[in-house]
């Protein structure tokens, strides 16, 4: 891959299909008959439903049905397999009792002719409750009892606790993380049409196969007659990742009434019944000798999860192969509350890991007197200890000095609150950043058209990140087209089966696939070219080259590859191909990188700002450099929020969520991003994870964020905020 188009900085191919309204979401479809339904949810966080009276509700104008645990058909629990693909977020599926184990859980469902009249309506359903004192935060779980612990998760090497012990240098510290919540654009949002027991189902989806293989399981139906759909999403952080009650709720209710249904789950819900990111508490153990060499590290977490589900937020995922260290322990454990079931957020497990580790190991340098970067990289490895693998290809190093050196780092003056703007006290901070390189099994099916175009088709999707324009990308590349001869069509599970959008392994899974099928598709365009009475009869197949449309032989003519299928009388030449997920066990394969951050705490007036941001990035081969580095800048925009803002507050009381909307959930707005944000991207192909060096760039850019803020924000006041968000109380 070495021409102008991969690497350029192309814009994203399905922009003026979202500009104009012509992409349409999961809610944008209104198949004939189609109704309407609208939750009713639960306003206690822990019980029983004593009774539901539906009588005054269903005399409301438009009302077609109500359902609730009484009347909803029995489903099967699916059995999130994965290698089956096939998952749901929340074990329990939607009304299977009277049970109710949060706030904001489905309790029944109105069907009405129209929107307005189900939301209507739903306000006359009466739910009595039976209700008990609901655990309201992992603070409190822990205080009922131990956490469960997760063996699955759990790494050990040596003997951490005898070296922590007896290190020169130690530091032991708790850091605790909120539950934060998904705010994607789009609403969480199903349209489910049946027709003679085959389902068209839209769904805000990050995974249209695993959505069909899912609803199949839970319908007891063959996946073969679903085609689940999502060509455009308002993105999802993880979220839209797996299916929700609300998708199964409203698929089940299309077949009960046998007309097609539309569910949109209101923002407030989806602070309760499509997944969070939970609290965790993470204590540190770090214990160095004199020259800062990492002689011991523990971790040990603990993440709330629901009482229907058991999610594991791997805190220490990062933990065991970021340093040379040869005593480690990381530990993960869950405990109860009357929450909705958490899920992935971006960067799962490793965006408040990382705000822990890296918080630590500043802390760490403090006591030693290090420079931060200067321990970072007396601890640097190329070597995964908790696999005794070497890394693929690591450039952290190079990430390090580049980032260094384009944030001016030599000129920080380490004592506290030493470097000052007029009235702003300015914060120098960093943190690595890491993420594990992932990829799935993936097929693609590319498809040269007598019309002069390339037809790509793959069952991934594009969730806002630039998937079509990259893809668009490796056809072009391969074909020898422009850009805009390219057709992409991808969020159909009818097409090739493809990867979900999660992971940062879309990329990394489909691209390959795309590029071998590209590659059959003209090889078989070559074919027919050369066959008796085509136009290269006499010709190798070796000499032909395809480029600008048009089929060349080395030292002959051209010509137009339309052409040579007019001639043999088909439509296309075309290519599928198949690209496995499995990676060997030779290396360990990861990205790399590390964030400098300048915050400016201005006392007078109190006010916390990040002034500016240097992030360097080793991610394999880029693809676009704009779509990549707009997921760098968006990783740094949420991970200023999960440093300074995010968090989803409950009543101690209720255990309801209180801030559970666009206004009272803070997310980073224009104004607290900085102006000056500076993403190198390295560039360097890993072609030991994939023939074509690409390594996923989707979340690795929040991972380590939180701590460059807080490692800066205490540079600049000499407080240590170990609890997310930092607010501007913790400084006064
Ligand atoms: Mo990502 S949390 O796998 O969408």
């Amino acid at each position: 891959m070495s021409n102008d188009i991969i690497g350029a900085a192309k814009p994203r191919i399905d922009g003026p299909d979202k500009l104009s309204g012509r992409a349409r979401y999961a809610a944008d479809h209104y198949p004939a008959n189609l109704t309407y339904a609208y939750g009713v949810f639960s306003n206690i966080a822990s019980g029983k439903i004593a009774s539901i009276d539906v009588e005054k509700a269903k005399k409301q104008p438009g009302v077609i049905e109500i359902f609730h645990h009484d009347n909803f058909p029995k489903l099967h629990r699916s059995p999130s397999n994965f290698a089956q693909q096939n998952k749901v977020d929340e074990a329990r599926l939607p009304f299977e009792d009277n049970n109710v184990y949060y706030g904001g859980q489905f309790v029944a469902l109105v069907v009405a002719d129209t929107f307005e009249n189900a939301r209507d309506a739903a306000h006359f359903v009466d739910v009595t409750y039976q209700e008990s004192k609901p655990v309201t935060s992992l603070t409190a779980a822990l205080k009922n009892g131990d956490p469960k612990q997760a063996k699955s998760s759990r790494h050990t090497r040596g003997d951490a606790d005898s070296a922590f012990a007896s290190a020169a240098h130690q530091v032991d510290v708790t850091y605790t993380t909120p539950v934060e919540t998904h705010n994607p654009m789009e609403m969480h949002a199903t349209t489910a049409d049946w027709n003679n027991g085959n389902l068209t189902f839209y769904e805000a989806s990050q995974g249209v196969v695993f959505a069909k293989n899912t609803i199949a399981a839970v319908f007891g139906i063959n996946p073969a007659r679903i085609d689940a759909r999502a060509p455009y999403i308002g993105s999802g952080f993880g979220s839209k990742l797996w299916i929700w009650p609300h998708a199964v709720a409203a698929t089940a209710a299309s077949r009960e009434l046998g007309r097609p249904v539309q569910l949109v789950v209101p923002r407030a819900q989806m602070f309760t019944t499509t997944g969070h990111r939970p609290a965790t508490h993470q204590n540190l153990k770090l214990g160095a000798d004199a020259n800062g060499k990492l002689q011991a590290i523990v971790h040990d977490s603990v993440n709330s999860t629901s009482f229907v589900g058991n999610y594991v937020e791997t805190c220490g995922s990062v933990t065991k192969s970021l340093y040379d260290c040869s005593n480690v322990r990381v530990t993960h454990a869950t405990a109860q509350v009357n929450q909705g079931t958490p899920t992935s957020m971006r960067a799962p497990g490793a965006a408040p890991g990382l705000f822990a580790l890296e918080s630590a190991i500043d802390e760490l340098a403090e006591k030693i007197g290090m420079d931060p970067l200067a321990l970072r990289k007396a601890n640097y490895t190329e070597t995964d200890g908790s696999k005794s693998l070497p890394f693929s290809s690591i450039h952290l190093m190079e990430c390090y000095e580049k980032g260094a050196k384009e944030f001016g780092w030599d000129k920080r003056t380490p004592e506290i609150g030493s470097m000052k703007n007029g009235t702003e006290i300015l914060g120098w901070g960093m943190a690595a950043c890491n993420w594990e390189a992932l990829k799935r099994d993936c097929n693609a099916r590319v498809a040269l058209r007598a019309d002069g175009t390339a037809f790509v088709s793959c069952a991934t999707q594009d969730i806002g990140t630039g998937t079509y324009t990259i893809v668009a990308q490796t056809a072009a590349d391969v074909l020898g087209l422009p850009l805009d001869k390219i057709h992409v069509e991808l969020g159909d599970s009818a097409y090739p089966s493809g990867p979900l959008s999660g992971g940062s392994w879309a990329s990394a899974s489909a691209l390959p696939a795309i590029h071998a099928a590209a590659k059959k598709a003209a090889d078989q365009l070559k074919g027919y070219a050369v066959e008796e009475d085509a136009v290269f009869a006499d010709a190798k197949t070796d000499d032909l080259s395809l480029a600008d449309g048009k089929l060349s032989l080395k030292g002959g003519q051209s010509v137009d590859f339309v052409q040579i299928l007019q001639k043999r009388k088909v439509a296309e030449a075309f290519g599928e191909a198949y690209t496995t997920g499995a990676t060997g066990d030779e290396y360990s394969f990861r990205s790399f990188g590390a964030h400098f951050v300048e915050i400016g705490w201005d006392p007078g007036i109190s006010r916390l700002r990040v002034n500016r941001v240097v992030s360097a990035i080793d991610c394999g081969q880029i693809v676009n450099t704009k779509t990549a580095s707009n997921q760098v800048e968006g990783a740094i925009a949420m991970g200023i929020g999960m440093a300074l803002f995010e968090q989803t507050e409950y009543d101690h009381r209720s255990g309801m969520p209180v801030n559970n909307n666009y206004a009272e959930y803070l997310v980073p707005t224009h104004a607290d991003y900085p102006e000056d944000v500076n993403v190198l991207l390295l560039d360097y192909p890993d072609y030991k994870f994939n023939d074509l060096g690409i390594r996923g760039i989707g979340e690795i850019g929040i991972t380590g964020m939180a701590a460059a803020v807080a490692n800066a924000v205490y540079h600049a006041t000499g407080k240590r905020v170990r609890d997310l968000p930092i607010r501007i109380e913790d400084l006064m």
